[in-house]
């Protein structure tokens, strides 16, 4: 056997098989820098601004920074924003390279707000913007937050503030002036101008550039955000204990573990540090190995910061949080809130929301790697037929393709793919297939030559093209920050390029933290170099970015602008959002990991990205009967809803089942397309407020502080409120019911009322899922089964009425055309209902109309008020007519049957 293919097959081994082995993945201690910056002395802070050079615009206050030991010049800039936010920039005033700064990740250029000067002395100067003070401190160099009157953040409290200047290496004695590996000075850490990690070399030809900055967040009592990490929600303290910080660094973790700092596939630097009474959101815009140390001082033994920052006054609650990247400049964002909510939506203000996605990336898909052929496609779509499954998308992993390489078919498994997806658009189905950044160095693959004759792939230190390897063997990988090569990249998908697609086939983004099984930690080497002359350590962490542009504008492109596209990508950034979905990537068949989805995709959106979800079945090993059921239960209530597998484990497609557990699964399939007119409309919610879809019982309950450690439990917008099953042979669960004694929470299936008070122990069964309608809301739901959400389009809505205690209740419903962009010409109907005084009434929105045969079939109230007996509709096109009712007085719920009136005509209904 060639050598290099017995490599590749030891690499794949390895790769597909071994459990998590942490020592293939850095220490904070085995990375210079943040070895360096964590050791930070603040006595030794050489830091000051200088306050007599100052220049200050109607928006921002520019002024000079100065490293009095190093003699180096910085610039601090302050820059007022819109809503409540701020942006605080520092960089070199003449670097010997450039350094490099994020763009991808925001949303245009952000809007800038009045700045005022309010006070200036030569210590400080005061701005104000609307209700926001900000002092800025000249020697200790600090910068203070105030919302109101409160102080909300401090910034460099802690006197951690690092620049690296990018600096000449000096001769080393030995006449030696090169740069790059080289001896280090004395007095320099060993890692400064070069660094090995288990056999591979990191030449760092720019010696050292990592900076950091640290935040004093008074009162928090949480931390929240930062994903991706395979841990609860609630961030930890990683300052004591030996723990590692938090660490940011797209990496492909293979079965990675929980409850661990560890960097998985995606980076998201976003984090909110929440009291009872407000919360602060930083967004550190970076895309080098980032490491973030958090201390909240209610973990005990952390010595308390803010006794000398805040009038020597001790305060007993507060998080401290120290970022520290190895390379760029400082572009960091203060979000003043003050709510949770508000907190995060300036966050999805700036980086942007996503845009509703087509309805049917919704419903529920079904992969594994991998559907064998054409023959096993057709087969898993029949027998979901057959036994009653809903299922909107089938998908295809890599061996689909013509020896891996993308964007071509295996010419036997998969000979018709065309007719294969007619079959499927046939019965309302779509297909995703995978496609990799990397690209297999063969000759004849069109891919491979044209990147190579065009040079379109990322170099290595020496300037030679980049070899790495992952699934097909030799790789190289395209550079997708030359738009030159996004160009190329997105006009791949066109029809008559990818041939044997069509327009119902849309893509999936797997390994592109980049995934590269021989590099240092399973990615590309840092001194490997990008378009524009960046090296791989400054961009690591928005490569995978890039490629999802690349594909949303190649889809985009393929449609002729007109269809929404769907991306799912593994490695993620702030902003991807606007491009792509996410999934939690390789988990395992076990309890925890099925837990752990839930905490995994609640920070994700609190991060901007609502379109998260977790293999549903566990991606390695095989679940059990109990777990397979539980998980499905659960991935019903999380934004992307997804089965997957990996190629080594059992077939476990929902008909292969028993029928009690295929009832169970059909249920929860049901439960979620019935729900579907639920998430589309907070996804149309979404691209307009920034508001997550789904959100922790913090977001809408921030003042109880019982609620700020829950991540087992999850709302749904505001109205719906899950708890899933994750443990195994549960008979009971204990449920958080919010909201205080004058809050109603109803079962979805019993509507057997709870108060917001407290933690309930509810008993549970396999076939039962704790959910819950919130009193004070309207529920629109499409209770007619059917095999795929695509068919539903037309089909009739139930209103599920859930009154509240003043017999109350609201709701909204969004409708266009489930897949175009013709809803930003105003082609949308976005309803109001509400119930007030015994009468139920619908109206539009805004100006904005689209035609749907859909009509309202039923309405239940629950909790109705007594004495009712009649119900009366009155429309413009129906005119008034009578309607029957039935009492169901076990269920607590009154039934108006066929009010027959359409969605787009405004309707009172009155109950008498
Ligand atoms: C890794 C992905 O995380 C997994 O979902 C996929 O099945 C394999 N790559 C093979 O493509």
């Amino acid at each position: 056997m060639d050598t290099s293919i017995r490599l590749l097959l030891v690499l794949c081994l390895l790769h597909a098989a071994r459990a998590v082995d942490q020592s293939n993945f850095k220490t904070c201690d085995q990375s210079s820098f943040c070895r360096r910056l964590r050791a930070t002395k603040p006595e030794e802070r050489s830091y000051e601004l200088n306050l007599s050079n100052l220049q200050i615009s109607d928006n921002a206050v520019e002024i000079e920074l100065l490293n009095k030991i190093d003699d180096v010049s910085l610039k601090f800039v302050l820059t007022a924003l819109a809503d409540n936010t701020f942006r605080v920039f520092v960089d070199e005033i003449k670097p010997l390279y450039p350094r490099y700064q994020v763009e991808g990740s925001l949303n245009g250029e952000p809007q800038v707000a009045r700045l005022e000067l309010l006070d200036r002395n030569n210590e400080e100067i005061v701005v104000k913007s609307g209700e926001n003070k900000v002092i800025i401190k000249a020697a200790p160099f600090k910068i203070e937050f105030y919302s109101g009157a409160k102080l909300s953040a401090v910034l460099n409290g802690r006197g951690l503030f690092t620049f690296e200047h990018l600096r000449n290496k000096k001769p080393s004695g030995d006449g030696e002036t090169d740069l790059g590996d080289q001896a280090p000075q004395e007095s320099e850490d060993p890692g400064m101008w070069s660094e090995n990690f288990k056999s591979h070399h990191d030449r760092k030809p720019r010696g050292p550039e990592a900076i950091g900055f640290d935040f004093t967040f008074p009162e928090a009592h949480r931390a929240y955000g930062l994903p991706e990490h395979a841990d609860r929600m609630a961030l930890r303290t990683t300052t004591s204990g030996g723990s590692n910080p938090y660490r940011l660094y797209n990496l492909d973790v293979f079965e990675y573990e929980l409850d661990v700092t560890m960097a998985i596939y995606g980076a998201v630097p976003v984090l909110y540090a929440h009291s009872p009474s407000h919360t602060v959101g930083v967004f550190w815009n970076n895309a080098a190995e980032m490491w973030v140390d958090i201390t909240n001082s209610k973990d005990g033994n952390v010595v308390s910061s803010l006794v000398s920052l805040v009038s020597g006054q001790k305060q007993e609650m507060h998080v401290d949080a120290h970022f520290m990247s190895e390379s760029g400049v400082v572009d960091l964002f203060v979000f003043l809130g003050p709510t949770m909510q508000k907190a995060v939506q300036q966050y999805t203000k700036l980086t942007g929301s996503a845009p509703i996605p087509q309805y049917f990336s919704l419903a529920y898909h079904q992969s594994r790697w991998n559907y064998n052929d054409e023959d096993d496609v057709r087969t898993v779509v029949e027998k979901f037929d057959e036994h009653n499954f809903p299922l909107d998308v089938m998908w295809l992993d890599i061996e689909y393709t013509d020896g891996k390489k993308y964007f071509t078919w295996d010419p036997i498994k998969f000979k018709h793919p065309e007719t294969m997806q007619l079959n499927l658009t046939a019965t309302g189905r779509k297909l995703v297939v995978i496609i990799d950044p990397h690209i297999k160095r063969e000759g004849g693959y069109f891919l491979h030559e044209e990147s190579l004759s065009n040079d379109y792939y990322v170099k290595n230190k020496d300037k030679n093209v980049y070899e790495g390897w992952c699934w097909p063997g030799s790789s190289s990988y395209l550079d997708f920050f030359d738009p030159k090569v996004r160009e190329y990249y997105s006009g791949l998908y066109a029809l008559d390029k990818f041939v044997g697609t069509t327009k119902d086939v849309y893509i999936w983004n797997d390994m592109n933290e980049p995934s590269v099984f021989n590099g240092p930690e399973v990615t590309m080497p840092k001194d490997c170099l990008h378009y524009g002359d960046w090296e791989h350590r400054h961009v690591h962490n928005v490569y995978g970015l890039y490629h999802t542009v690349g594909t949303f504008e190649g889809l985009l492109k393929r449609s002729g602008n007109k269809l929404r596209p769907f991306v799912l990508t593994r490695a993620h950034f702030a902003g991807s959002q606007r491009y792509t979905a996410v999934w939690t990537g390789d988990n395992a068949a076990e309890w925890s990991h099925l837990a752990y989805s839930i905490p995994m995709c609640l920070s994700e959106a609190l991060g901007g990205i609502s379109f998260c979800g977790a293999d549903v079945g566990g991606f390695f090993k095989n679940p059990d009967e109990e777990l397979l059921q539980r998980w499905y239960q659960t991935g019903a209530w999380l934004p992307f809803y997804r089965a997957h597998a990996h190629i080594d484990t059992k077939r476990r497609e929902p008909y292969l089942y028993n029928s009690d557990v295929q009832n169970r699964i059909r249920n929860a399939l049901r439960q979620r397309y019935a729900h579907l007119p639920v998430w589309y409309t907070l996804f149309h919610e979404h691209e307009e407020t920034g508001e997550p879809v789904i959100r922790p019982l913090v977001y809408h309950y921030p003042s109880d502080l019982n609620v700020f450690d829950i991540d087992n439990q999850l709302l749904v917008g505001s109205s719906i409120m899950v708890r899933p099953v994750t443990e195994s042979r549960a008979s009971s669960v204990s449920v958080y019911f919010p909201g205080g004694p004058n809050e109603i929470w109803y079962d979805v299936e019993d509507f057997k009322p709870f108060r917001g008070t407290g933690s309930i122990n509810i008993p549970v069964s396999m076939d039962k899922v704790p959910v819950y309608y919130r009193g004070g809301s309207i529920i629109p739901r499409k209770d007619r089964p059917r095999r795929a959400s695509t068919l539903t389009h037309d089909d009739p809505f139930t209103l599920y009425v859930a009154l509240d205690d003043n017999k109350s209740a609201k709701g909204t419903l969004y409708i266009d055309d489930n897949e175009s962009y013709d809803y930003k010409n105003n082609l949308y109907i976005y309803i109001k209902f509400t119930y007030k005084d015994g009468v139920l009434s619908s109206s539009l929105i805004d100006d904005a109309r689209f035609s749907t045969s859909a009509w309202i079939e039923r309405v239940v109230i629950i909790n109705p008020p007594s004495g009712i007996k009649h119900a009366t509709l009155k429309s413009k096109k129906l005119g008034t007519t009578k309607l029957q009712t039935t009492y169901d007085g076990e269920n607590r719920s009154l039934t108006i049957r066929k009010p027959g009136v359409s969605v787009m005509d405004p309707f009172t209904i009155t109950l008498q």
